[in-house]
């Protein structure tokens, strides 16, 4: 099946999918990697695995459905079935939404409805919770809405710091994401191809 993965950032779950996707756990081919941000590190990784990269500046557009118009048009050019947000800090609008109905997927680093929108982990480790995790859901437009489709919590013990808590929950997310992955794509192996 074919996806767009969607960064931000350092794009560490991107290199999990990616590695996920090589060693033949998950049958899926990254086809676009979409990214909002001119310097971020997953830039060069999608690059050095020969991904076709989609680099915008918002700022330079009127509205987001603007871009999201450029970002879909790139998609449906690739055939793309599938969008994984992997630390894509954007909420979606209409036209992503209306254009990948159910087929748009994010990892979040807290146990949803909890801590939701920036710095999951710093909330939830302040607010002194004993438990944490990590959610997988269906994107809709709200920040951090949308149907779970996969959670993996872990125990806070005594004396973990933040730094403990965002290792965990890295290690969390790169084993999660994959193989719900796999199963959401399996799940909905017979389905037609939206585009
Ligand atoms: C992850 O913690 C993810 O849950 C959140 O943003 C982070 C992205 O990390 N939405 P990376 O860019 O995949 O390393």
């Amino acid at each position: 099946r074919k996806i767009a993965v969607f960064a931000s950032g350092t794009g560490t779950n991107f290199d999990a999918i990616q590695a996920s996707i090589e060693e033949g756990k998950l049958n899926a081919s990254i086809e676009l990697v979409v990214v909002d941000k001119s310097d971020a590190l997953v830039i060069e990784k999608a690059k050095a695995k020969h991904i076709d990269t989609f680099v915008f500046n918002p700022k330079s557009y009127a509205t987001k459905n603007d871009y999201e118009r450029e970002i879909v048009s790139e998609c449906k050019k690739r055939n793309v079935e599938w969008i994984v947000l992997a630390g894509y800090m954007r909420i979606l609008a209409d036209c992503l939404l209306e254009a990948y109905p159910n087929r748009i997927v994010n990892i979040h680093p807290s146990l949803l409805p909890a801590f939701k929108g920036k710095d999951a982990i710093g909330q939830a480790f302040h607010y002194g919770v004993k438990l944490m995790g990590v959610s997988i859901h269906y994107v809709n437009a709200e920040m951090d809405g949308g149907k779970i489709i996969a959670q993996k919590c872990f125990d806070v013990l005594d004396g973990m710091t933040h730094e403990d808590a965002e290792r965990e929950i890295h290690k969390i997310e790169h084993q999660l994401y994959p193989e719900t992955l796999r199963k959401l794509l399996e799940e909905n192996e017979d389905e037609k191809s939206v585009s």
